[in-house]
């Protein structure tokens, strides 16, 4: 039996202007994970996908062109230049990260998958050639991805991305206290993305200039993490969200969320991820962070967890 797991993610800055060739941010968030595990079946019994929060049992002979787990597979295989028959294992998927909140589940779904499939038949993958097939299972549901999220989850560290362009992990002087809050409204990447798409093409000035300020923001971050000055950070989180609401994409809810959390002493907060819902993310410290957690659960929250990246 081969078991893999995947972190989550966050993105700290740069989300949207990502999309348009501008530097992004992103982390990895490991309290919550997705786990793929791979089991051998008597020969002849072909490859079965167990996606076990949902109660679903598919064949992969069976399962349509488009099912995100069956092109992870058919992906893994494709990568291995697997030419044989289909392998006989069971592959069952579970993951605690919220769906559609902006945290990557999808993308740490695949990455698992793709890990543990490639271990199991003999082949480590490298965390690039990982994030290259995730990426390709990623276009199925998000049309135009940046790639930032397969990046980020396949390497497990704090990465700096322009896509295409550049990409590289880097450490954290200090390690973040962030909340990170569920509005509980589920948000559609591909739809919200769409939106900024046609929102560009009707007014593309306007647009390049916040995708613009959106980079600069990222690119003054980088230095602000690695060298563990957070009150810069926060500072830098509020003008970006204030820049992704101009954007269009945040909503009454994140707004109340993100105002709550500066209220009760956060040092930033901004939405985190496509926007319109999802979720909000707020950097504390150890005197604010119980006060932040109750004014956003307050303030309307589903859920709100504390974590500590590193
Ligand atoms: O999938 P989410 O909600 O984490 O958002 C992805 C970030 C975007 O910049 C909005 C899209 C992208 O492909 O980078």
């Amino acid at each position: 039996m081969t078991i893999a797991t995947a972190p989550a993610k966050i993105i700290l800055f740069g989300e949207h202007a990502v999309v348009y060739g501008r530097a992004a941010i992103a982390v990895p968030i490991t309290h919550v994970q997705a786990t793929a595990t791979v089991q051998d079946e008597p020969p002849g019994s072909g490859c079965t996908i167990v996606a076990a929060d949902l109660n679903s049992t598919a064949r992969l002979a069976d399962a349509a062109s488009d099912d995100p787990l069956a092109t992870a597979v058919r992906k893994t295989l494709a990568r291995l230049a697997w030419d044989g028959p289909e392998p006989d294992v069971t592959i069952t998927l579970r993951s605690t990260i919220p769906i559609a909140s902006g945290m990557g589940s999808g993308a740490a779904v695949s990455t698992a998958l793709v890990r543990a499939l490639s271990a199991h038949l003999g082949t480590l993958l490298n965390d690039d050639i990982v994030s290259a097939t995730v990426f390709e299972v990623e276009k199925l549901y998000h049309g135009t991805p940046s790639g930032i999220d397969n990046m980020v989850i396949a390497h497990a560290r704090p990465l700096f991305f322009v896509r295409n362009k550049f990409i590289e992990t880097f450490l954290l002087k200090v390690p973040l206290n962030m909340v990170i809050a569920d509005t509980g409204i589920r948000s559609s990447t591909k739809a919200v993305v769409g939106d900024v798409r046609a929102a560009w093409e009707a007014n593309p000035e306007r647009y390049d200039n916040l995708f613009k300020a959106m980079g600069q923001i990222s690119v003054m971050g980088r230095p602000a993490l690695e060298n563990g000055e957070h009150a810069a950070l926060g500072a830098l989180m509020d003008g970006n969200q204030w820049l992704l609401s101009q954007l269009g994409v945040s909503s009454s809810q994140v707004d109340r969320l993100v105002l709550a959390a500066q209220r009760a002493g956060a040092m930033g907060a901004k939405l985190s991820g496509a926007g319109r819902g999802g979720s909000v993310i707020a950097l504390v410290n150890k005197e604010t962070q119980n006060a932040v957690t109750e004014a956003m659960l307050q303030a309307g929250a589903k859920s709100v967890t504390l974590t500590v990246i590193s």
